[in-house]
């Protein structure tokens, strides 16, 4: 991948306006206050106000321009919620990071707030539904891209179990959830073709020392600040990547059923479905 790897250059992204979903901690947060340093005026998003609010201070402090919004990504309403908030205060949106994300620990089939498999929600249909509702705005910050972070983890997806009733382990769900991603970066790509919008998917980097690894009591492999890289490279590089995946700051190869066309069709298909009524007056993307 060509083009500036980190913060070294201020104000590249003077003007623009970038969220970060899950941004409250972890590498979100690191991407929060970089995008911060190099002009952009950042979204932090998560469900801990105390949490968002510090990291908006700690920007405003050194200069650069923040606001929090909350916003459970388990609940339909309330991605819609976080999108009308942004359409509402702002006219463009420049870049969009799917982040936010729970981990494979603890090892137990959790629900989200509207009774959905949690990591299928939080980590992938929230990404879905939100991406499709800001469209508008990210088509009005053409160039924009929109990065989903995904994961080296992933497991294929059972289109019959879908929200994993049998069979279930943490991995499995979180594994399947980062392979939802990509599909989703690698499906929604072509009809953005032409549209200055782009989206890729990345693995940040191996088991940083974060909130969901802890939880998951694996032992650290890299940092934050090394997947906050990754994603940057991936942002400011100088070519015009579109349905890419990248391992880290090279092109990758995900698993077999994201170059799968049926499987991408069934995918849209069932996350269509499951936010249906949610898009806020418009037609389900
Ligand atoms: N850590 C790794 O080794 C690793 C490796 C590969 C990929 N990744 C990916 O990198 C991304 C960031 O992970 P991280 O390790 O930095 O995680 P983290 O420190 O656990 O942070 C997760 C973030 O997601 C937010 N979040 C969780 N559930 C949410 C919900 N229901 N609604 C809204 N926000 C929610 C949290 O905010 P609140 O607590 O404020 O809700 C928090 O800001 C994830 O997508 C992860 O899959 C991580």
């Amino acid at each position: 991948m060509t083009g500036p790897a980190s913060g070294q250059t201020p104000a590249l992204l003077d003007g623009q306006v970038a969220l970060i979903t899950g941004s409250t901690s972890g590498m979100g947060r690191v991407l929060a206050f970089r995008l911060a340093e190099l002009g952009a005026e950042v979204i932090v998003h998560g469900r801990n106000e105390e949490a968002g609010a510090a990291v908006v201070d700690s920007i405003r402090t050194t200069g650069g321009r923040a606001r929090f919004l909350r916003a459970d990504l388990g609940s339909v309403d309330e991605v819609r919620g976080l999108a009308r908030a942004i359409e509402s205060a702002y006219a463009r949106l420049d870049l969009l990071i799917n982040n936010a994300g729970v981990g494979p620990g603890p090892d137990r089939r959790l629900v989200s707030t509207d009774g959905l498999e949690l990591r299928f929600h939080v980590n992938y249909l929230a990404g879905y539904q939100l991406t499709h509702l800001l469209l508008p705005l990210l088509r009005a910050g053409a160039p924009a891209q929109v990065v989903m972070v995904a994961s080296r983890t992933q497991s294929p997806i059972d289109f019959d179990d879908v929200l994993i009733e049998s069979g279930f382990s943490g991995r499995r769900a979180y594994g399947q959830s980062k392979l939802a991603q990509i599909m989703f970066a690698f499906d929604l790509a072509p009809e953005l073709e032409g549209s200055g919008v782009r989206i890729n998917a990345v693995h940040p980097a191996p088991v940083m020392d974060t909130r969901m690894m802890e939880v998951l009591g694996a032992r650290p492999q890299s940092t934050p600040d090394d997947g906050a890289r990754s994603v940057l490279g991936l942002i400011l590089s100088d070519e015009d990547w579109n349905g890419r995946y990248f391992h880290e700051t090279e092109l990758g190869t995900a698993l077999d059923q994201a170059y799968d066309p049926e499987a991408l069709a069934r995918l849209r298909e069932i996350s269509r479905t499951l936010t249906a009524g949610s898009t806020g007056g418009r037609p389900p993307p």
